[in-house]
């Protein structure tokens, strides 16, 4: 992945210059050369062309046709431009159709002496092998065969190309077993083999490389390379600029020749198996932009060694997933060029150094994950060096998560004006949230739970969204490869005002009520927990006003009152846990499209809604597992999880959650029947309304719950007989009917034979197996009865 622009630019440039000698086919009016003419007219012929691209392959001129320059003076053909320009399948109107050209690639090709330029990139020759004629197009100077659906090996004869100054050959497809013929490739500027799979070459593409001396980018990503990359005693390739070797299987150190290139701006070596020390000497490359070795898991380096070093123009440094230690030196903040820091995973120590306030650039920060024991600067150094004068006013992303960082949240936070996610969980950070914090108009996820935070929740938050109506407009900058580096300019960045959508503020310390305004104006939050806290007061209604929450966890808290009915309106809402507080009253009848809810441990009284039979989810099977919320941004360093009882044990539900549908009202007052209509609930998974005083009996219809894996009805005062066909429940794991008043014989057949006596027992009017209590007529001998 490139990431920043400077060398798109530089790229795009050459490429300008390259096609520079060229020009536009549709301006020429010089005649083309009649050989060259018959040539093409051949080479059509062989081609499969379904969307009629070359319908202005006819006439007398071929230097006008579509795709195709020839060179003023002569007439002579230089450029064969037929990329498929539509890639997808559908052109800019939306119109769906095949762009690509196939068949075949005739040898006519050959006799266009002149040519220069050939590019075939992104059709469809379906699986034939490059031709071997390509070998003699001997002033080719481009040659572009980028997913054009060749395949098996590279032929060795493209060596001839000693004109040839650009190869892209990406093509997943394509072999190759040894690299010395690209020795004869003198001119190579730009090698682009992607996918190539050179699993076969062992280290020797090294030493051929190194024949390249006019080399700038190098491009080996994910081409199954691997082994130890050698040592050079002479660097040839002394104009290299970019070199990306990532997704391949590399164990090695990284080499010191890269230290003798001081031409190198972005250097990709991420997921490799990458070991040793990251040689100091990157840190003194003069151009060098970009160091990505993100996940090789076993690179060591000191970071107060390591960022002591010029980094003169360092933009990006992706060192995640590797072993790092030690603390982030002052110098750190020497870096102004930074614009995004990614030490995900690795030991960093220390604190975050006040020198950061000068890293004007800076967007993305994140540190999650490492060992970090200090506190976050009180104040930031240096923010008169940025032109907005504000702190780190292009920061866009702060996730310092699982650490064990302390102290208080400081003031500067709530002046970081855009940024989109804070994320400071499973720290040990404390005192109260700055109500500056409700100030930040970008932000769509706030992350602070697991740490130790006090003091009421500030009003303020429920502002976080106040203006905003307006549509994310990050879901697509954050999708899997997050380029957030190609900006270069200096904030303020103008992103639209966005709403709050994730706010987790769990395992803390805050107490006092839920702001009673707090629902009214996050339309977008997708997410709310305020879990294991201290709040107390009632649920506001403005709760209700929340119309995309999927998921609103209050579990162990201090909440009394009654569960407001305005829950109902929230028609996306999945998972509903309220569980572990003092909340009285009645279940409110409507509760949506529920997947798990959980009211355990209140003092709910009153009926199960007979309602509750129409929650639609609960209703199916869940086969689909599908994140409930994330997936988007958050989604980089943000699992969902949910705790829920099942089978005895609080299990925790992270991946699998969509998969789950559970109901669990135990430990409530709750009365009347276990209502018929809950055996509607087909996909449910796990019921318990133990520790209530349900009555009347269990309906015979029970055995349509046939996910059921869990039941507990223990403690309650139902009555009559255990319906037979509970023993349809064949994927019942856990089954509690304990302490109630259950009569009659145990129907202990088929599955009902995995449960013993502990299932059973406290109901003195039941009898039979796993019982040792005999039913009235049972033991005695059918002898004899004769
Ligand atoms: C070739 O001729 C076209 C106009 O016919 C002109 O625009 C272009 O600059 C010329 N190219 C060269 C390399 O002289
Ligand atoms: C063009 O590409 C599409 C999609 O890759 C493919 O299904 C189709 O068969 C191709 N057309 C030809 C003529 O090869
Ligand atoms: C080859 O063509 C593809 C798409 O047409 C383009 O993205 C790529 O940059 C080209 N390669 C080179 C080296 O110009
Ligand atoms: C450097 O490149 C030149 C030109 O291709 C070649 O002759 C020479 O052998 C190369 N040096 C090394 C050490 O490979
Ligand atoms: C990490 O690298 C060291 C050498 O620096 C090596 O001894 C060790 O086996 C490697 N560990 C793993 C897990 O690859
Ligand atoms: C780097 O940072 C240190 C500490 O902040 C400072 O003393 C030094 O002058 C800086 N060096 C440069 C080259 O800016
Ligand atoms: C965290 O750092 C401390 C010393 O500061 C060290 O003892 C501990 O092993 C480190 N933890 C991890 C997980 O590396
Ligand atoms: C919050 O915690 C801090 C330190 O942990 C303590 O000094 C302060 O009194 C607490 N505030 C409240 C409102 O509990
Ligand atoms: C919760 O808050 C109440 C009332 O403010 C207080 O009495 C109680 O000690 C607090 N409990 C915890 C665990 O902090
Ligand atoms: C709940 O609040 C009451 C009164 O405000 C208090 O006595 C009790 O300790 C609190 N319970 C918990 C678990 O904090
Ligand atoms: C609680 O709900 C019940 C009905 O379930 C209602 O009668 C009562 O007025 C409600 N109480 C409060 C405080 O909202
Ligand atoms: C529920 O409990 C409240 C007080 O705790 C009581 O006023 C109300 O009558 C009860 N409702 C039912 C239906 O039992």
């Amino acid at each position: 992945m490139e990431k920043f622009s400077v060398l798109r630019l530089l790229l795009l440039i050459l490429c300008l210059i390259a096609r520079g000698f060229v020009s536009n086919g549709a301006a020429q009016s010089v005649k083309c050369l009649k050989s060259d003419q018959d040539a093409l007219v051949n080479f059509k012929n062989g081609l499969e062309d379904p969307k009629n691209r070359l319908l202005s392959w006819q006439g007398s001129n071929c230097c006008q046709w579509s795709g195709i320059s020839c060179e003023n003076s002569t007439g002579a053909v230089v450029t064969v431009d037929l990329h498929n320009p539509h890639p997808s399948g559908s052109d800019s109107s939306g119109r769906y159709g095949f762009w690509n050209l196939s068949g075949e690639v005739r040898p006519s090709l050959v006799k266009l002496k002149s040519l220069r330029y050939l590019d075939l990139s992104f059709n469809t020759f379906n699986g034939i092998p490059i031709p071997i004629f390509f070998g003699s197009l001997e002033n080719l100077q481009y040659l572009n065969l980028s997913n054009a659906g060749f395949s098996s090996k590279i032929p060795p004869n493209l060596g001839n190309l000693s004109s040839l100054e650009y190869l892209d050959v990406k093509i997943s497809t394509l072999t190759v077993d040894n690299l010395e013929w690209m020795a004869g490739l003198v001119s190579l500027k730009h090698l682009m083999m992607n996918e190539v799979d050179l699993s076969m070459v062992g280290s020797d593409w090294v030493g051929t490389l190194n024949k390249l001396p006019a080399l700038i980018e190098l491009h080996l990503s994910s081409c199954r390379l691997s082994g130890y990359i050698p040592s050079l005693d002479f660097v040839n390739f002394t104009s290299l600029a970019v070199i990306d070797l990532s997704s391949n299987r590399l164990n090695s150190k990284i080499p010191d020749w890269l230290l003798n290139i001081s031409s190198l701006a972005y250097v990709d070596m991420s997921n490799n198996k990458f070991y040793g020390r990251i040689p100091l000497g990157l840190g003194e490359l003069p151009n060098l932009q970009t160091l990505n070795v993100a996940g090789n898991k076993n690179l060591t380096a000191s970071c107060f060694q390591l960022f002591k070093g010029s980094w003169k123009k360092i933009e990006v440094l992706d060192l995640a997933s590797n072993k790092l230690h030690g603390k982030l030196p002052t110098s750190f903040g020497n870096m102004t060029s930074l614009t995004y820091v990614d030490l995900f995973a690795n030991n960093v120590q220390g604190g975050i150094p006040s020198s950061i306030g000068k890293l004007c650039n800076l967007k993305f920060f994140c540190l999650v994950g490492n060992n970090m024991t200090g506190s976050l600067p009180e104040y930031l150094e240096g923010i008169e060096n940025c032109l907005s004068k504000s702190p780190l006013p292009s920061l866009q992303f702060l996730t310092l998560a699982n650490n064990q960082l302390h102290g208080i949240l400081p003031d500067w936070l709530g002046q970081l004006k855009n940024l989109v996610q804070l994320d400071l969980e499973y720290n040990s950070l404390q005192g109260p949230i700055p109500t500056s914090l409700g100030s930040l108009l970008h932000l769509t996820g706030l992350g602070l739970g697991g740490n130790q935070l006090n003091g009421t929740l500030p009003e303020s938050l429920g502002q976080l969204s106040e203006f905003g109506q307006l549509p994310n407009p990050l879901n697509v900058a954050l999708s899997a490869d997050v380029d957030l580096s190609s900006n270069l300019f200096e904030g303020p960045i103008s992103l639209p005002v966005v709403e709050i959508e994730l706010l987790d503020l769990s395992n803390n310390r805050f107490s006092g009520p839920i702001p009673i305004n707090m629902g009214a104006s996050m339309h977008n939050l997708i997410f709310l927990s305020l879990s294991s806290n201290n709040i107390t007061g009632n649920i506001p209604a403005s709760l209700g006003d929340m119309n995309s929450i999927q998921v609103i966890d209050l579990s162990s808290n201090n909440l009394t009152g009654n569960i407001t009915a305005s829950i109902g309106n929230c028609s996306y809402l999945k998972v509903l846990d309220v569980s572990g507080n003092n909340l009285y009253g009645g279940i409110p009848n409507s509760l949506g499209s529920l997947q798990v809810l959980d009211m355990a441990e209140n003092m709910l009284n009153g009926t199960i809604p007979v309602s509750f039979g129409d929650l639609k989810a609960m209703t199916r099977v869940q086969i689909k597992n599908q994140y409930l919320f994330y997936g988007k941004y958050m989604g980089l360093f943000y699992e969902e999880n949910l705790v829920v009882c099942t089978k005895n044990q609080p299990q925790r539900f992270t991946k699998t959650l969509s998969l789950l549908t559970s109901m669990d009202l135990s430990g409530n007052n709750l009365h009347g029947d276990l209502p018929q209509e809950l055996t509607k609930l087909e996909g449910l998974v796990v019921l318990n309304l133990s520790r209530n005083h349900i009555s009347g009996q269990i309906p015979n219809s029970i055995s349509n719950l046939r996910q059921l894996s869990s039941l507990d009805l223990s403690s309650n005062s139902l009555a009559g007989p255990i319906p037979p066909s509970m023993s349809l429940l064949s994927f019942l794991g856990v089954l509690n009917l304990s302490y109630n008043n259950f009569s009659g014989a145990i129907p202990y057949t088929s599955h009902m034979t995995t449960f013993e006596a502990p299932s059973f027992v406290g109901n003195p009017g039941l009898c039979g197996a796993p019982l040792v209590v005999k039913c009235p007529g049972e033991g005695i001998d059918e002898g004899e009865l004769l």
